[in-house]
């Protein structure tokens, strides 16, 4: 049987971790997987979470198996935490899962139960796995225009365009904040203008929101997503704790089910109990229990939203210092979206052969389609970047 398999294709992003291993050169830079590294080039255990783990293993008496669905409280802090009082409670079904990816993935398959003819709208680009999952699910697919490759900026006028064409039940996946991969975001008054697409479409948003608190601030980087919740008869909602608390190998994420009525919720949450117990049985609890306790505490969450705030500020440091770096050095502003980009990533907007140069000429690694970690960089680390980048031609 097992004979009988095929290769599968190798995942972009991931492919580049064992080539920047197995890269000798010491001045390597390695700028692809979405992971938040310090100066030092450390991803670092956040302070809270480290105070929380060790408050857990003083205070943990059992390992035994919590719910189908994870913790209600870890429902709560994390409803909160995404969804402010945006909409009411009752409406909300969620369910814990292994990670962001795990909520992608939960949801496509809602959709398979709840919707089996829906297509799946994905911006174009998207981050790769969304593809991969929805066409491994087997889901008809379609893209909507969302980046212009001349400005580096959002496609309005063409996601628009594309969007009115979505049929009625369709599902419209969404990045909450942070694009992945531009970096290129949409205003609250394109937001506003999405939602009533979507009213008179009468389609599904499916927000994937994994990086909140790296854009323009918590509150800021959920404002769309809280305006959709709130306008929208339904929404899902698949959230990372990934990267905002730094648990990214916890696996520790969580899908949101907004109803019209309460009088719904009951039954979607049996649902995503019962897709939940189909693909894995229990979600993994240790970093959910740790994200809960850090929510749930004054003083572990008012250090973690420091350290956020810190890893924030410093990001948005490094795109200011590669602009005016790439500015200073070739003499022209168009590397200025740089500076207006949000979140980890911007796509530098060069083709594949460019970005095999940089990583064979000067040990840069980046994703074949131009998308840098800009966290993966440090102030010593920027001008050599930029460097590289104008001596490429790009
Ligand atoms: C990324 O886009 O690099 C991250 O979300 C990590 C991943 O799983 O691809």
């Amino acid at each position: 049987m097992l004979t009988n398999l095929k290769p599968q294709p190798a995942d972009k992003i991931l492919e580049l971790i064992g080539m920047y291993r197995a890269d000798p050169r010491p001045n390597k830079i390695d700028l692809g997987v979405g992971v938040y590294k310090n100066a030092e080039g450390v991803t670092p255990v956040m302070r809270a979470i480290k105070a929380a783990e060790k408050q857990l293993w003083e205070a943990e008496t059992t390992k035994s198996y919590t719910g189908l669905a994870g913790e209600p409280a870890f429902h709560d802090a994390m409803i909160e935490l995404v969804l402010g009082t945006s909409v009411e409670r009752d409406r909300i079904a969620a369910a814990a899962t292994p990670g962001g990816t795990g909520a992608i993935r939960q949801a496509m398959e809602l959709v398979m139960l709840a919707s089996p003819e829906a297509t799946i709208w994905v911006s174009h680009p998207t981050w790769p796995n969304h593809l991969s999952i929805i066409k491994h699910l087997g889901l008809p697919l379609k893209e909507y225009r969302y980046f212009d490759s001349e400005t580096r900026a959002v496609d309005f006028a063409g996601m628009a365009e594309d969007l009115a064409g979505v049929k009625a039940g369709d599902i419209v996946l969404l990045h909450g904040c942070c694009h992945n991969p531009t970096g290129a975001n949409l205003t609250l008054a394109e937001w506003a203008e999405v939602i009533s697409i979507l009213q008179d479409t009468g389609a599904t948003p499916l927000i994937d929101i994994a990086y909140q608190g790296f854009g323009d601030g918590l509150e800021e980087d959920a404002a769309g997503l809280r305006m959709v919740a709130s306008e929208m008869p339904e929404c899902l909602i698949a959230a990372s704790c990934s990267k905002n608390f730094g648990v990214y190998r916890e696996r520790t994420g969580i899908l949101m089910a907004i109803s019209e009525t309460a009088k719904n919720t009951g039954v979607t949450q049996a649902n995503l109990a019962y897709l939940n117990r189909q693909n894995f049985s229990f979600p993994p609890d240790h970093g959910a229990r740790l994200v809960t306790m850090v929510l749930t505490d004054d003083a572990l969450r008012a250090d973690w939203k420091a350290e956020l705030e810190e890893v924030r500020v410093g990001m948005l440091g490094l795109r200011e210092q590669l602009a005016s770096e790439l500015q200073r050095l070739s003499g022209s502003d168009r590397f200025g979206f740089l500076a207006q980009h949000r979140g980890m990533f911007s796509r530098l907007g060069t083709t594949p052969e460019l970005v095999q140069k940089l990583r064979e000429d000067h040990g840069i690694y980046m994703v074949s389609d131009s998308r840098l970690n800009i966290a993966g960089l440090n102030k010593n680390t920027v001008p050599v970047l930029a460097e590289a980048i104008v001596k490429t031609g790009i």
